[in-house]
């Protein structure tokens, strides 16, 4: 028999965990002392910067011999500090992804080190509790009732495909079929209604259960980019008999510009016609911390099924979703028995996980990084986190409307603005906007956002416009300035003269 390991290089034990942390601390500190590069992302082009990554990884061959747990931790650390992104920059501001708070990223790791999953009582009683805590939590938040229940999921836009997976199934069970048994045949002519706005998540969710993307009926949007509600109330008067309404998401929180669709009269229009109320609340849920912005959400609590992203406003490592249903019985869809895991003496007797609310098998505790998170903040803390990014939007939407070289798209409703940088030929707009940010990207000054906007009316063709998402709670006014500051600059630098008009 060859030497046994020592316990140490088991996470979870006591020199392990005690021995790695150490050596990560000292790995980090080094890193973030030596290798942090001046702006939230290396300058150079993709390739250059790619290939600096490559380098420093050295071949891609597995080594013969390891070269041990500090060593390795050391050349990671310096990889990915040198060559990857810095969210907790000030002018870090592109997409829905924001720097993440110690606590979780702690606690993510203690999880990690655990590795429980959720599917079996026996695979990690602890995180069953700690899931459940942090379930009872945000069905509260939602004002949902006693019945509630809800899951972790990998991502918004799992969350959205177990939403219509739901309400596929209720639809079909109302109707006499069994979705998960006969497949989706029997409901002729499906259809999802959602904003124009929604997430493309909806349409590969529809696409992804047999429903077809021609099953998504966009509904349009008024000048503040929420559904028409009548829109939705005729679409769903005129719909022919060969078609089967099966439910309505609504957005609270569009992805661009932070709008809310009209929850309450959208679930009235849904429970006039019967069908499922969903609303992707990915982005907008975490406004529910907010004294201040959490009546946005009013109307919430009549959905049958909520979307919301602790790794969106929540500061949470991805990822931590969550589909939250106003009724557990909607879980029976997803109900399995596999003689493994949970045979039926065993969960008489008590001895039963989560495996029947998900489409996952093993499944990590996400969880514990929002529980340690909730319960080291509190509301109040996280509340008073997403009240100073709402108004670092609304300083940026102010200074913007200031600025004559730029044009506000759209004002602060969450934590986005969309502007563009003015050109005087107007055909020329669309391919400066995007130079311009990629120019930000090289110099790896400054990380915005970009998006396309119907700027005139619902026929127009789309126009490229620039966005900022704002999600760093330790940012200021003058960090948005200096941010505003840049994009200014760069936009000069497209529009200057050539080399040979300067010449
Ligand atoms: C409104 C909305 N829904 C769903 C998603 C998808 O979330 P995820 O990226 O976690 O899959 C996003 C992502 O930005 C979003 O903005």
């Amino acid at each position: 028999m060859p030497a046994p390991f020592p316990p140490s290089v088991l996470a979870h034990s006591r020199e392990g965990l005690i021995e790695v942390s150490a050596a990560l601390a000292e790995a980090v500190d080094t890193a973030l002392a030596t290798r942090r590069p001046a702006g939230p992302i290396p300058a150079g082009t993709p390739a250059d910067v790619l290939a600096a990554a490559a380098d420093d990884l050295g071949p891609a061959e597995l080594p013969a011999q390891g070269l041990g747990t500090k060593a390795a931790l050391q050349k990671l650390t310096s990889v990915l500090v040198e060559h990857g992104i810095d969210l907790s920059h000030p002018k870090a501001a592109a997409h829905l992804q924001p720097p993440v708070l110690s606590v979780a990223v702690a606690a993510d790791a203690l999880a990690s080190a655990g590795n429980a999953s959720l599917d079996t009582y026996d695979s990690g009683p602890s995180a069953i509790a700690v899931e459940r805590w942090l379930i009872r939590v945000l069905t509260g938040l939602a004002g949902f009732g006693e019945r509630a229940d809800g899951v972790l999921t990998p991502g918004g836009s799992l969350s959205n495909l177990l939403g219509v997976l739901l309400a596929r199934d209720a639809a079909a069970l109302s109707r006499g079929v069994n979705a998960r048994e006969d497949g989706v045949a029997a409901l002729s002519g499906p259809v999802v209604f959602c904003s124009e706005l929604a997430h493309f998540s909806v349409h590969r969710a529809c696409a992804a259960l047999g429903l077809g993307e021609s099953a998504v009926h966009p509904l349009p949007t008024d000048e503040h980019h929420r559904i028409r509600p009548e829109a939705l109330r005729k679409a769903l008067e005129e719909l022919g008999p060969d078609r089967t309404p099966l439910a309505v998401i609504a957005t609270a929180g569009t992805t661009d510009f932070g709008s809310i669709d009209p929850l309450p009269q959208i679930a009235e229009i849904a429970a006039d016609h019967g069908i499922w109320m969903h609303v992707d609340a990915a982005y907008g849920f975490g406004t529910l911390f907010s004294d201040r912005l959490g009546s946005k959400l009013a109307g919430l609590e009549l959905a049958d099924s909520v979307t919301l992203d602790l790794h969106k406003i929540g500061w949470l490592p991805a990822a931590t979703s969550v589909l939250l249903v106003s009724d557990t019985t909607a879980f029976t869809a997803l109900d399995r028995k596999v003689a493994y895991l949970n045979p039926a003496d065993d969960s008489e007797a008590g001895y039963d996980g989560l495996l029947g609310r998900s489409l996952q098998t093993t499944r990590r505790p996400d969880a514990v990084k929002a529980v340690a998170t909730m319960m080291a903040h509190g509301r109040a803390g996280l509340g008073r986190m997403i009240d100073t990014c709402h108004d670092l939007a609304r300083h940026a939407e102010q200074r913007i409307r200031r600025e004559a070289e730029l044009e506000l798209v759209s004002p602060a409703e969450l934590t986005t603005v969309v502007f563009r940088y003015r050109t005087a030929d107007p055909a020329l707009a669309d391919s400066l906007n995007g130079a311009l940010r990629r120019r930000l990207l090289e110099s790896g000054s400054a990380l915005i956002g970009r998006t396309e906007v119907r700027l005139d009316g619902p026929d127009a063709p789309e126009s490229v416009c620039l966005k900022f998402t704002l999600l760093n709670p330790t940012a200021t006014a003058e960090d948005i300035d200096g941010l505003i500051d840049t994009v200014l600059e760069a936009g000069r630098d497209c529009t200057g003269p050539t080399e040979e008009e300067a010449a």
